[in-house]
């Protein structure tokens, strides 16, 4: 190709601007042009495109967010326009669009930064002959295909961070404190940072919890002269026999008390059903933003340099991927089949397990 086109797509995290700056200085070395195209795929809808040259992508190595802007809710097949004389919205599909956009700026290939649902998004142009690389983006680090995406190791640290500054508070007064972490459907970030961070209990969306054993480990501690227990909870761990969770305050719903997230829901039972005293902490969006650790800035280097060289070399439909310790690409459909979540033989539970951290799935 000689010009082609980046976006940034889905929810942002540390790194991205690594990967840009990748992308574009590789390709304007090999003699390309780039452009950049505003807020994922709106940016194609409404015709949003922008040079990006040496200048542009200078200096954002450590820098947060994307320069480029992004957008979660922009899928071309299925876009959501105006409402119906009943407030029902409109959904259509707007692909022609992005096509017009590409034609207009002489795109001649796409490089898409983000998760499963920019992967999905980027089908019907690598259909329409289109050659597109993604290149696996979130803090989550369940994109299937790679064991690695930038923007996790960034997320893992703020976590781990945030896990040892309330080991003091917690020891101060007694308590029991609940950290809150992301992750959606995975638990990569509460696994890893509940480690590294020093959790005496780990719950995860993979390892279903009961709050009776979550109590038993609190009261474990305890006998042993330990005042303080540390937990740190993905956002979407389950709870056996557990209350439904409700990530939004929602006025309709029957039991308000509920409300809130997972974090506030176990603190809350502690504080009910034992004698000890509990806090919860969510740490929300602060583990998006920010400066990308080192790692992060050196593999978003290496994706962004390795997408612009599979186009170069004429691949298309790949996605950039991390697999057994290296940079190497997989189908770009691949993480369209779900979500990477932690394996029931995951080595690091296993050493968790080994350092008296438990899991909410049998008594400590
Ligand atoms: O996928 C990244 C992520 O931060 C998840 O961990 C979290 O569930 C979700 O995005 C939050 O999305 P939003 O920024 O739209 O609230």
């Amino acid at each position: 190709p000689k010009r082609i086109g980046v976006l940034t797509g889905g929810g942002d995290c540390p790194g991205l601007n690594a990967v840009l700056r990748s992308v574009t200085k590789h390709a304007l070395q090999a003699g390309l042009d780039v452009r950049g195209i505003e807020d994922g795929f709106l940016g194609l809808i409404e015709n949003r495109v922008r040079e990006l040259r040496y200048d542009d992508v200078s200096g954002i190595l450590k820098l947060g967010g994307t320069i480029l802007g992004t957008s979660n809710k922009a899928n071309p097949e299925k876009f959501a326009e105006g409402t119906d004389a009943d407030g029902n919205v409109i959904w259509k599909d707007v692909t022609d669009r992005c096509f017009q956009s590409i034609e207009e700026h002489g795109l001649e290939a796409l490089v898409v930064l983000g998760g499963d649902g920019t992967m999905i998004c980027a089908q019907p142009f690598a259909k329409a002959g289109i050659p597109v690389i993604g290149v696996p983006k979130t803090i989550d680090n369940d994109v299937i295909g790679t064991e690695l995406t930038f923007g996790f190791q960034s997320a893992v640290e703020i976590a781990t961070e945030a896990l040892d500054r309330v080991h003091t508070t917690a020891e101060s007064h007694g308590r029991a404190l609940v950290v809150e972490v992301m992750g959606r459907n995975a638990g990569w970030i509460a696994l890893r940072a509940g480690v590294a961070g020093g959790a005496d209990c780990i719950l995860v969306p993979e390892i279903p919890f009961s709050i009776d054993h979550v109590i038993e480990q609190i009261e474990w501690r305890r006998k042993l002269g330990r005042r303080a227990t540390i937990i740190c909870i993905a956002e979407g761990a389950t709870m056996i026999g557990g209350h439904q969770v409700v990530h939004a305050i929602d006025p309709t719903s029957p039991d308000p008390i509920k409300l809130g997230g997972i974090g506030e829901i176990v603190a809350n039972l502690i504080d009910e059903r034992s004698p000890v005293e509990s806090r919860a902490v969510t740490l929300g969006h602060v583990q998006r933003g920010g400066s990308p650790v080192a790692n992060d800035r050196v593999l978003g280097t290496q994706f962004g340099a390795a997408a612009t060289q599979l186009l170069l070399d004429g691949h298309t439909n790949r996605m950039v991927a991390w697999v057994e310790g290296r940079v190497t690409h997989v189908d770009i459909a691949d993480p369209a089949h779900g979500q990477r979540t932690i394996p029931a033989d995951d080595p690091l539970v296993a050493a968790a397990r080994a350092c008296y951290t438990t899991f909410g799935d049998e008594p400590p």
